[in-house]
């Protein structure tokens, strides 16, 4: 039992100071989000975007000296660049980010040994984004492909919990490594930061969290990155669409009429910013009765897939509606780890050899034009 507590962290903290403003990172209230757990300690320092290469040092000052306290068995510290303008994205490095975002490569800038990123996407929130990002990595992985999966939801980090794993990224040199869980490798903002605590980010720090996960995370040599995006389709879903190079995005909706609209919204979004979209997933499709076994299409079934028809776009895949689903992913045992040869598990399955063939034909339709009126 590790007797490090956050006043004995932030303690030690009290004696780095930031040479410019000659006052302590904790008096400039620089520490942010400081977790303290059986040993294992992970803050971020929020600093200036122009700061970022200049508080390096300091980053690593910080490091040092709680990991000389007794009963410290890791330290993870990573600089969160905040920029006062939300219309100027900042470089990590502190140079401006380039305007024109055709002109990023994502893939070479941020993570160069990815070969691949794709995005699950939906247009409204609580539809099992989480819950598919985590299988669809999982049953790529079982498929022979090398796979990472980065939870861009910087508000409400679900990845922790699903992959089941309290491990916290460790730091080799300059870059944090993911979290490796049954094969895959993972990061979140939640392995940083506690939930509440991300709530209270800014705009422009989210992007340049984001950019950092993916930049300072020693992601090795991948095929595929799952990214999981956060809800909605607002500034922050379009920043990271447009700034990380996306090969395609997999949008899920449920059955209901009303998600589907938001589906749509979650299509214009990629047309927008011109990421062919790979295909439709129908969340919650159908429900097996666990009793007498017969199917009910309680929601009325087929919506996602006539729709993509309609909109020529492809069509993934349904996963069924099943509290083992729930279950598992809510408890940190996802079912295609947990129960690999079942036909839940199969019905992921199905899905990434839809995911590997769009990527590798090349068959990926660009999102519609969807007039919304
Ligand atoms: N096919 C399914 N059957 C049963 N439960 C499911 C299924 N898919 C997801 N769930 C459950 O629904 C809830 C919401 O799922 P999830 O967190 O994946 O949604 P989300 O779209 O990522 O939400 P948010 O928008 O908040 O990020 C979770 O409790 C999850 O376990
Ligand atoms: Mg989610």
């Amino acid at each position: 039992m590790s007797l490090l507590t956050k006043e004995i962290v932030l303690e030690a903290l009290g004696n780095i100071m930031d040479p410019d403003q000659g006052k302590s990172v904790v008096e400039l209230d620089m520490v942010k989000g400081l977790v303290v757990k059986d040993g294992k300690v992970a803050f971020a320092l929020e600093v200036d975007a122009a700061r970022g290469q200049q508080m390096e040092p300091v980053r690593k000052a910080c490091e040092a000296a709680v990991k000389a306290l007794p009963d410290c068995s890791s330290v993870t510290a990573v600089l969160t660049a905040h920029s006062n303008s939300a219309d100027a994205p900042q470089g990590g490095n502190g140079q401006a980010a380039p305007q024109a975002p055709a002109a990023v490569s994502g893939v070479d800038v941020f993570a160069p040994g990815v070969k691949q990123i794709i995005a699950v996407a939906s247009g409204k929130g609580g539809v099992g984004k989480s819950t598919l990002a985590v299988n669809l990595a999982y049953a790529l992985h079982a498929q022979g492909k090398r796979v990472g999966i980065l939870d861009a939801d910087i508000y409400g980090p679900s990845l922790p919990r699903m992959l089941g794993s309290d491990k916290l990224p460790e730091v080799t040199g300059s870059k944090m490594n993911p979290v490796a869980v049954n094969g895959i490798v993972a990061m979140s903002i939640g392995y940083l930061v506690e939930e509440d605590t991300a709530m209270i980010w800014r705009g422009p720090m989210v992007m340049s969290a984001l950019e950092q996960m993916l930049r300072d995370v020693n992601w090795g040599e991948l095929d595929i990155l799952v990214v999981d995006m956060p809800p909605g389709t607002g500034d922050a879903q379009l920043t990271m669409a447009q700034r990380v190079q996306l090969a395609g995005a997999v949008v899920v909706s449920t059955p209901q009429d009303i998600a589907l609209i938001d589906a749509r919204k979650g299509l214009n979004m990629f047309q927008k910013v011109d990421v062919p979209v790979l295909g439709f997933v129908e969340n919650m499709s159908y429900y097996i009765c666990p009793s007498c076994g017969e199917r009910a299409e309680i929601f009325g079934h087929g919506g996602a897939e006539t729709e993509a028809k309609n909109l020529g776009i492809n069509f993934l895949g349904g996963v069924p509606l099943d509290i083992r689903i729930r279950e598992t992913s809510d408890s940190g045992n996802p079912i295609t780890v947990s129960d690999p040869e079942s036909p839940l598990a199969q019905a992921y399955m199905d899905i990434a050899s839809k995911v590997i063939q769009g990527l590798e034909s090349g068959d990926r339709k660009a999102a519609p034009k969807i007039s919304m009126s």
